[in-house]
């Protein structure tokens, strides 16, 4: 449009289409220099106001802990830097160019157009080379070609910010995806051999785990004890292939995990944080055994202990979590080992699995397990002496490396076990005092 009226304003008398656009060229001069690095400084602007929106999500998620704390100053602080910091950007940025733009887009303003097209219109026609007509008709160009040049600014500012957003997902996108694996290895037996495993869960962020080596015979349950951030988690989810680790390798009967496709039809998990996703209470427990009957669900449930609250629930097993009911950490967590119980696999993961539930059902539960458990490789993270006591090895981790192995009475003369056992023993006995 703008380009049309423009030749229109030059057909009606070139002296005319000058005046109508005569401004242009300073209002285009005005705008590139404060279009300048543009690009960047939109893609800077999109991080800062994206670390703004993570902050106000995180302070308002965790407003109940900070309002029982009454923190309420300092949480709020992490979002005010934020706020802060994209608002110090975003002036040191504008403020030199709002002179040039101001007076760029000053060109365009009312005042000046009508001064200047029926100013020296008016000239034009008392000089006899124009009519008053030709001089209303150019005006009205005049008027009307920053409105459309107002638009396209609009589009360009909103492509710019599409540019920025768009940038963001392809960096989302190109994460690294774990490598499928090619061939469909089978193990050959159940032991699971650590060999020389090395973890980071980022860059900078040190290793969670340093040339950790061991073995699990099949068929034998070992315990992963170590204080608290030492890496046992760490372990567990890297033996349910979570991710892969930054050097060594993790196998199961023989074969690399990371060449086996059915990994978890042979290792099945009861993480120490239990997710659950929103679908049916039934969905949850045949996550990895969708063929499962109901038969064998309830068997499951019961098995766990946690069928009575499932049908105590206003659609029993069809209730879906999230959308028709919240459960407590125990209750899910008692339906992830239901889960776990389903599907039965020779090798299996405890990370503190009975943790979130009360002393009564843990020693039901635990027994559950230990039915589940008979003849199958187990990795088991657990603080209760009793079970540590019990079980066929037991590694001690202490800050991402594996400082000892071996069973109960070997251990006891390691000086860090003996530490930890009798620290978890004392603390036992004090409780029971009490
Ligand atoms: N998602 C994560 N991102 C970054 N670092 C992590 C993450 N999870 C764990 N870590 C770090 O890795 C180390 C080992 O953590 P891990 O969860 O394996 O400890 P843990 O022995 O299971 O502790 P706990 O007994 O408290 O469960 C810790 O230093 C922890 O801070
Ligand atoms: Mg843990």
């Amino acid at each position: 449009m703008p380009l049309a009226l423009m030749i229109y304003a030059f057909l009606i008398d070139w002296r005319l289409g000058l005046l109508s656009i005569g401004r242009l060229p300073l209002y285009a001069a005005a705008m590139a220099v404060s279009m300048r690095g543009m690009g960047e400084k939109t893609v800077e602007m999109d991080q800062k106001l994206g670390v703004v929106s993570a902050r106000m999500v995180e302070f308002v998620t965790g407003i109940t802990v900070v309002k029982a704390f009454g923190r309420v100053g300092r949480a709020h602080r992490a979002y005010q830097n934020a706020a802060e910091d994209f608002q110090s950007f975003y002036y040191e940025w504008v403020k030199p160019l709002i002179t040039v733009s101001s007076l760029g887009n000053s060109l365009l303003a009312l005042p000046l157009i009508l001064l200047v097209n029926v100013g020296g219109g008016a000239w034009l026609v008392s000089q006899g080379w124009v009519t008053a007509a030709d001089v209303l008709a150019t005006s009205l160009i005049a008027l009307l070609i920053p409105y459309g040049l107002e638009v396209l600014m609009n589009s360009m500012w909103a492509q710019q910010m599409a540019g920025a957003s768009a940038r963001r997902l392809t960096n989302l996108l190109e994460t690294p995806v774990l490598a499928d694996p090619e061939e469909s290895a089978e193990p050959e037996g159940h032991d699971v051999v650590f060999d020389r495993v090395s973890y980071s869960y980022g860059e900078g962020a040190g290793l969670a785990l340093d040339d950790v080596s061991f073995t699990l015979q099949e068929g034998t349950v070992t315990a992963l004890i170590g204080p608290s951030g030492s890496g046992k988690s760490t372990i567990a989810t890297l033996l349910a292939r979570f991710d892969d680790p930054l050097s060594g390798q993790v196998r199961l009967g023989g074969a690399s995990i990371d060449r086996m496709r059915e990994l978890y039809s042979h290792v099945g998990f009861v993480l120490q944080d239990p997710q659950l996703p929103a679908i049916s209470i039934r969905d949850n427990i045949a996550l990895g055994r969708p063929d499962a009957t109901e038969e064998q669900i309830r068997d499951a449930a019961r098995a766990a202990r946690v069928l009575d609250e499932i049908e105590a629930l206003p659609n029993g097993l069809d209730t879906v979590y999230g959308a028709d009911t919240g459960l407590s950490g125990g209750q899910a967590q008692r339906i992830a080992i239901a889960r776990a119980i389903l599907v039965d696999a020779p090798v299996l993961i405890l990370d503190e699995a009975t943790a979130l539930t009360d002393p009564e059902s843990q020693h039901q539960i635990q027994q559950a397990l230990s039915e589940m458990a008979r003849g199958k490789t187990v990795l088991l993270i657990a603080h209760r002496p009793e079970v540590i006591k019990g079980v066929d090895q037991i590694i001690l981790v202490e800050n991402g490396r594996l400082v000892a192995s071996g069973t109960h009475e070997e251990l006891l003369h390691h000086r860090g076990y003996a530490r930890l056992w009798e620290s978890t023993t004392a603390t036992i006995e004090r409780g029971a005092g009490a």
